[in-house]
């Protein structure tokens, strides 16, 4: 163990954590056969970790033990890129910050750049080896740089770690190809289909379109594989304890080159069961307190996000339940929220969104979600049914209303957006997308409709001010500071041509940075809106996520409304979701005056409210951040 990381600090560690461990990990692995031995492993495992973690993120591990609300901050505000498609490779990136710095971003989130398999790779989540930064992207050491650039000038990194599968063509996988029983036993692998077909009976399909079921035939190792995404994904069997201490080194080593935060990528899935659709069981929650308790002795002030796209009242377990509670992972997606807004835009009311939000129960303090309008991926409707109703649809009929209206098949639609994973019996379909299409951008350029552009830029500015003022860590995704529109491109790429989620996942060149300096475009006026909303998010200590946020039915389905209180302090939060102009009256507010004392100043557009009319007017889309 290096000097550096002192025994003093390990032993204080392992004093609150070590119990804890033991019996989280007994909880998994005590009906194991050697589960004694496997225990002294990750122990000794977990002295090792600790032993490597660089001196400076030490320091920063110490500090964030103090200042532990340190994710809840107004201040930040994240991108998620795909390094090769924004800046070429790490090094042009490095180049690339003073553009984020000048939008506000002080977070970066790199999609997958480890190495990845070879040929299709799903966009990086088919990872070959976890500790070595792919060439396509560049070094270690540019990575390792990159990580201490972003600290100097106080900014996060965010990594993924894909911890439930690994690349068909991952070092464990060859082993296991040839024959290694140890390595076999890192997946789950079946001599012939009486197995896999009793698990199918439960299962359900993430890529039903385009990878059938979960079970792929391996001609090498003559058996069926396990691979819940796609074929060259193979799930890693948690069941399994040698797959978690080794995964915990990985997770550990990939924090070292500076991330603040990790994403743990598709965590629902990382414990099978027969008999059960094997998502979001028990283990799955028990594994990811295990994982946190390790890393609060090795490196606590790493932050995990989890990437659980599942049901709302799912999400909210993964930070953790009963006497777990806010001990699993301190961010997760806000999958439900993402999807909401898409009801607005579809809907232009807000039944759903307050049926939903109105229903949810509180995080957990010190925990926080990460919200965002768009991302890499598909948008999934995955509300709760019970919402749906009391919002005064009907699940079935409200659904199939959404993906015609994204996919531009309504009449009155502006959305262009694409199917994904059409399910022909269900009816059912994911969404596909760039968001600046969805909202209607790509429609009002097509028809050259100068005011339908403003709009269509206004209305995805108010989508991202939602966002910044809800409570959470605001992601944006890269090219939507843009408003770039969906790339069809991929259609002619063999390697992307099947999954349409290519449409909305941007290419920059040069040439892209200088839109944004030129006053009359749509990009110019997307990105000028959107950096000014990021620097009044920052001066306003009220969106610091302390749980404190209220949804207001205000007697106006056009109307969203929610407060933010902090210290005796209030911001309304105000946004017209139709396009036609509201008007808001003082009564319309009545209890909202409580936190105003009848003085309202939007800080937005800096106009004293209800100062000379009882009425305020809120344009098309328009959004307001009200002050008292
Ligand atoms: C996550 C990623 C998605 C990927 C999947 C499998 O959901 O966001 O892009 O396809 O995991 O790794």
């Amino acid at each position: 163990m290096k000097a550096t990381n002192t025994l003093k600090q390990l032993h204080e560690r392992q004093s609150i954590y070590s119990k804890e461990i033991s019996l989280l990990f007994y909880e998994l692995y005590g009906d194991r056969p050697q589960a004694k031995e496997a225990f002294h492993k990750l122990t000794s495992c977990i002295e090792k970790l600790f032993g490597e973690r660089p001196k400076k993120l030490v320091k920063l591990d110490e500090e964030r033990s103090i200042n532990k609300n340190w994710l809840l901050s107004e201040q930040h505000v994240g991108m998620a890129l795909y390094v090769d498609r924004f800046a070429e490779n790490l090094v042009g990136l490095v180049d690339k910050l003073d553009y984020l710095d000048d939008l506000g971003v002080n977070c970066v989130h790199l999609m997958p750049i480890m190495k990845r398999r070879k040929g299709e790779s799903d966009g990086g989540y088919a990872v070959a080896d976890f500790l070595k930064v792919d060439p396509l992207f560049g070094k270690n050491s540019d990575l390792t740089k990159l990580g201490n650039e972003l600290k100097k000038r106080d900014q996060l990194l965010l990594l993924d770690f894909v911890m439930n599968h690994t690349a068909d063509d991952h070092e464990w996988v060859k082993k296991a190809k040839a024959g290694d029983e140890f390595y076999q036993d890192f997946f789950l692998m079946y001599d012939d289909r009486t197995v896999p077909d009793a698990f199918e009976q439960n299962l359900l399909e993430v890529f039903a379109e385009t990878h059938p079921g979960n079970f792929t035939f391996d001609e090498d190792a003559q058996k069926w594989v396990f691979t819940t995404f796609h074929s060259y994904q193979w799930d890693l069997n948690y069941k399994n304890p040698h797959v978690f201490i080794a995964m915990l080194e990985n997770i550990c080593r990939l924090s070292n080159f500076g991330a603040d935060i990790i994403r743990v990528d598709a965590p629902a899935f990382m414990w099978k069961k027969m008999g059960t659709t094997s998502q979001n069981l028990d283990e799955v929650h028990v594994l990811l307190q295990l994982l946190r308790a390790c890393m609060n002795i090795i490196a606590p002030g790493v932050a995990l996000l989890s990437e659980a796209i599942v049901a709302p009242h799912e999400i909210m377990k993964y930070y953790g339940t009963g006497d777990k509670t806010g001990k699993e992972c301190q961010l997760s997606y806000n999958a439900m929220t993402m999807a909401l807004l898409w009801d607005t835009v579809a809907t232009q009311n807000n039944r759903l969104m307050l049926a939903a939000q109105t229903s949810m129960p509180s995080k957990p303090l010190g925990t926080t979600w990460l919200n965002y309008v768009r991302c890499h991926d598909d948008i999934g409707l995955g509300y709760d049914d019970e919402h749906i109703r009391k919002a005064g649809f009907d699940p079935f009929m409200h659904r199939q209303y959404l993906i015609r209206y994204l996919v531009g098949e309504e009449g009155h639609s502006n959305a262009r957006g694409a199917r994904y994973m059409y399910n022909p019996k269900t009816k059912d379909a994911r969404i596909s997308g760039a968001g600046a299409s969805l909202i209607g951008l790509e429609k009002a350029i097509a028809k050259n409709d100068e005011a339908a552009i403003d709009q269509a830029i206004r209305h995805f500015v108010t989508l991202h001010g939602i966002v910044l003022s809800l409570g959470g860590f605001p992601m944006l995704y890269y090219g939507d500071e843009q408003a770039m529109m969906n790339d069809y491109s991929y259609l002619h790429k063999e390697d992307q041509k099947h999954d349409n989620r290519w449409m909305h996942r941007p290419l920059y060149n040069e040439e892209t940075f200088d839109f944004v300096k030129n006053k009359g475009t749509h990009q110019y006026k997307m990105f000028s809106q959107l950096q000014y909303l990021i620097g009044l998010r920052k001066q306003l200590p009220e969106f610091a996520d302390y749980n404190n946020i209220q949804f207001w039915n205000i007697g106006n389905e056009q109307i969203l409304a929610y407060t933010r209180t902090r210290e005796h302090k209030t911001i309304l939060v105000i946004a017209n979701l139709s396009n036609r102009i509201q008007m808001i009256s003082s009564d319309d507010l009545k209890e909202i005056h409580q936190f105003f004392n009848y003085y309202y100043e939007d800080v937005i557009t800096e106009e004293r409210l209800f100062e000379n009319s009882p009425y305020f007017k809120l344009e098309p889309y328009q959004l307001r951040w009200v002050r008292n």
